[in-house]
C-alpha cells in the first residue's frame, strides 16, 4: 500500500519535536489538559482489557509512555514517522520506561509489522491531521491489518462549544491555502469506522459539550 504523503508529517525535525514537548509542559491549561488526556486514556486502556502486545503510533515524544507502561505483561512497541521524534522520546522519558519500548521508525499508512502483530493499537493525535476521507481511510485500513483487536484512536469532533468557535473562525480564513488541523463530525468518522471493519465499543470526551476532543475504543467487527 502506497504510504500518505502528508505536508504536516515533514515538520517534525528535531527543533520542532522539541518544542512539541516542550508545549506540553508549559503553563497550567496545558497541563491540565496533558493531565485530562491521560484521564481518559486511562480509562479508554481499562475498558480495552489486558493486551498482550500494544503498538503507540505515533508515539511523538513519548508522552504516553509512563501511562501504557502500568500494563501487565505488555511487550511494548513505538514507533512514529519522525526519527527525531523518537531519538527525543527516548532522551527525555524515563530510562526504565523506554526500555520497555520496542521503538522503530515507521509511517502509520505503512507499519513496518506483520498481519494482526498487536491486540491494541494506541493512536493519539494524529487523525485530526487527516482532512481527508481517503486518507483517513488507508490508515484505518492499516490499523485493521495490524491489529488483531482493537484501536484507541483520539480525534477532534463537532457537537461541542470549541468546535462551534472553530467553525466560526475557519468560516473567517475561508481562503488560508495550509490547514493542518480538522474537526470531522461524529456521524461521519462514525461511518468511516464501520466501513472500514471496527465497531465503537465507547467513547471518551475530553470535557463534554466543550472540548473537541474525543477518544474512541474501536473493536474489530
Ligand atoms: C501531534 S503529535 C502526537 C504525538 C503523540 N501521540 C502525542 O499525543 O503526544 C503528531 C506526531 O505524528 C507524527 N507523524 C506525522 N505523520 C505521521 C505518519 N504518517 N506516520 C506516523 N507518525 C506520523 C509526528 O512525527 C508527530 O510525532
Amino acid at each position: 500500500m502506497p504510504s500518505a504523503r502528508l505536508q504536516f508529517s515533514e515538520k517534525y525535525d528535531d527543533e520542532h519535536a522539541k518544542r512539541y514537548h516542550r508545549k506540553h509542559n508549559a503553563g497550567l491549561q496545558r497541563r491540565l489538559s496533558n493531565w485530562m488526556e491521560h484521564r481518559i486514556a486511562a480509562q479508554a486502556l481499562a475498558l480495552a482489557g489486558a493486551p498482550a502486545r500494544l503498538l503507540d503510533i505515533p508515539c511523538g515524544a513519548g508522552r504516553f509512555w509512563s501511562l501504557l507502561s502500568t500494563l501487565p505483561n505488555c511487550d511494548l512497541y513505538a514507533s512514529d514517522n519522525s526519527q527525531d521524534m523518537l531519538n527525543l522520546a527516548a532522551a527525555v522519558q524515563d530510562q526504565r520506561i523506554v526500555e520497555r519500548f520496542n521503538r522503530f521508525q515507521s509511517s502509520a499508512f505503512d507499519i513496518n509489522m506483520s498481519n494482526g502483530s498487536v491486540d491494541l493499537i494506541f493512536c493519539m493525535r494524529l487523525l485530526h491531521h487527516l482532512g481527508s476521507q481517503q486518507d483517513r481511510k488507508a490508515l484505518l485500513d492499516e490499523f485493521h491489518r495490524v491489529t488483531s483487536n482493537s484501536i484507541i484512536i483520539s480525534l477532534w469532533v463537532d457537537g461541542n462549544l470549541k468546535s462551534y468557535r472553530r467553525g466560526l473562525l475557519e468560516r473567517q480564513e475561508r481562503n488560508k491555502a495550509y490547514q493542518n488541523r480538522f474537526v470531522i463530525r461524529r456521524e461521519q468518522i462514525e461511518k468511516e469506522f464501520t466501513a472500514s471493519g471496527f465497531d465503537v465499543a465507547a467513547t471518551f470526551d475530553l470535557l463534554k459539550f466543550v472540548s473537541m476532543w474525543r477518544v474512541y475504543l474501536l473493536r474489530k467487527a
